[in-house]
């Protein structure tokens, strides 16, 4: 043990060191231990499950809760006061004491369908829900509001170690060294995976932002749900930011990881805070980095971002 704790044997240390994590060594993270991988890779999904797949940082929270209101506002109103969002939706990969691994939290959800959230890459989705054709809903957010959020989440994520600074924290961005891998490998990944399947239904958070209730609609087809007019404008009340915020269930106010005296879980939640984070060199070298690195791919985010 002696050894072991040694400054520099944990320095050189990949599962102390937080800086030499490589973007594939994903893995390697105190939500996503390496002894969990196999269980997590081996889960048995139902073809009734609904996966919420994002980066982190993209709003996930957000889609989960407006999932979940869409297929239980109705039948199970009471989960509203006492069932927080975390609980409803498991976060497959996620192992983190005291709380159940994802995987077991999944496997013991009562309701039907099993909405299930994931921040893996498209090729580490676990096989079974491709062969159980399960829907998938994508969401993607403009590289740069990501990566601001991302950065405060961080500083306020107690079980990772400090994010650093802000502009230490863009490069490694840029390189792709984050706990999910690359955001530009996520939200392209994902995007060619669409192309060639159905039951995926790729959202960006901007357009979330821009109509909610649109993009609520073009949902409901994807999934073939016809909820009523009243409950439509329901949910939407429900998951606008201020609400969302004011609700203990969907602001994650008691998580054990989170520590809120540093900053916000529900934040900001606007488009274009970057504008307050990027220095003009930062947002310069950063367009740059971004025209090679999606110069590949006909997925594309709005001008103004
Ligand atoms: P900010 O940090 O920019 O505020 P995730 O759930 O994937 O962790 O994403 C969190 C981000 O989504 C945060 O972004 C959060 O504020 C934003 N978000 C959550 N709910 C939202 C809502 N109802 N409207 C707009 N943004 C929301």
């Amino acid at each position: 043990i002696t050894k072991n704790v040694h400054f520099d044997v944990m320095k050189e240390n990949k599962m102390t060191n937080y800086s030499t994590v490589s973007a594939m060594d994903f893995t390697i993270s105190p939500f996503m231990r390496k002894d969990n991988w196999d269980k997590v890779q081996n889960f048995k999904a139902k073809p009734d499950d609904i996966v919420v797949a994002t980066y982190p940082k993209a709003g996930t929270t957000w889609m989960c809760y407006l999932l979940d209101l869409l297929y239980f506002h109705r039948t199970c109103p009471e989960r509203e006061k006492s069932v927080p969002i975390y609980d409803r939706v498991p976060f497959l990969e996620l192992v983190c004491s005291p709380y159940p691994t994802g995987t077991d939290k999944a496997d013991s959800l009562p309701t039907s369908p099993r909405i299930i959230k994931t921040h893996l890459p498209v090729q580490f989705l676990p096989k079974s829900f491709w062969e159980q054709n399960c829907r998938i809903v994508y969401v993607a957010r403009n590289a740069k509001d990501n990566v601001v959020s991302y950065f405060h989440f961080d500083r306020m994520e107690k079980i990772q170690p400090e994010p650093g600074d802000w502009d230490s924290f863009l490069e490694r961005f840029k390189d792709g060294k984050m706990v999910f891998g690359s955001w530009y490998d996520h939200v392209c990944g994902w995007w060619e995976k669409k192309q060639t399947s159905s039951k995926i239904h790729y959202m960006f958070y901007e357009d979330l932002v821009e109509d909610t209730g649109r993009e609520l609609e073009n949902l409901c087809s994807f999934l073939g749900l016809s909820p009523l007019e009243e409950e439509k404008k329901e949910i939407v009340r429900c998951v606008q930011f201020d609400v969302m915020k004011a609700n203990p269930m969907t602001n994650q106010m008691d998580d054990l990881t989170l520590d809120f005296s540093v900053s916000q879980f529900l934040r900001k939640g606007k488009v274009g805070d970057w504008k307050n984070h990027f220095t003009v060199a930062q947002n310069e070298q950063f367009d740059e980095d971004y025209k090679r690195k999606m110069k590949n791919t006909s997925l594309q985010f709005r001008e103004e971002m």
